[in-house]
């Protein structure tokens, strides 16, 4: 007498554990390459407040390098979240883009946010089909901050009326 059932429901089994570690896999490159991202802005954003120059130097310096903290908590997230699920997380930054005057510097961190931004709306709808719902909320606080940034610095760069 055979248990076809239960067979069934064992093999259900192992192919639910592939499929999770499977999907585990694809957040877990997903994540690495924003805490790529997290790593580069940690940088730019620390460089750029000890070398912005120019008028607005002041206003610009203290806002900056409150941005990298942001990142650094960012970075601090994704990190154990990597961890958490398996995978080992990256050392290796995204690229940096460190040029000479305030408003090209501005510029580049912008670009820097919005391609942060498109990187978590993935995860987010990543997280939403795997039903982990830690990882959406975080990432979802995570983004909102980042449009925070993308906003301030929409602002700086804004001609006055
Ligand atoms: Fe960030
Ligand atoms: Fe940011």
């Amino acid at each position: 007498m055979r248990f076809p059932r239960k067979k069934g429901l064992r093999e259900r089994a192992i192919v639910g554990v592939v499929t999770r570690m499977v999907d585990n896999k694809k957040v877990i490159n997903e994540l690495n390459a924003a805490l790529s991202m997290e790593i580069a802005a940690i940088v730019q954003y620390s460089h750029n407040s000890y070398t912005i120059m120019g008028p607005w130097r002041g206003a610009l310096t203290g806002e900056l390098e409150s941005f990298a903290k942001d990142e650094m908590s960012h970075m601090e997230y994704v990190s154990e979240k990597i961890v958490a699920l398996g995978g080992v997380p990256s050392t290796q930054p995204a690229a940096i883009n460190t040029p000479a005057t305030w408003r090209a510097m501005l510029e580049a961190d912008l670009a820097a946010e919005n391609a942060a931004i498109d990187r978590y709306k993935t995860i987010i709808a990543l997280a939403d089909e795997l039903g982990d719902v830690d990882l959406k909320k975080s990432i979802e606080d995570i983004t909102s901050q980042e449009y925070g940034h993308k906003e301030a610095l929409e602002k700086f760069l804004k001609e006055p009326m």
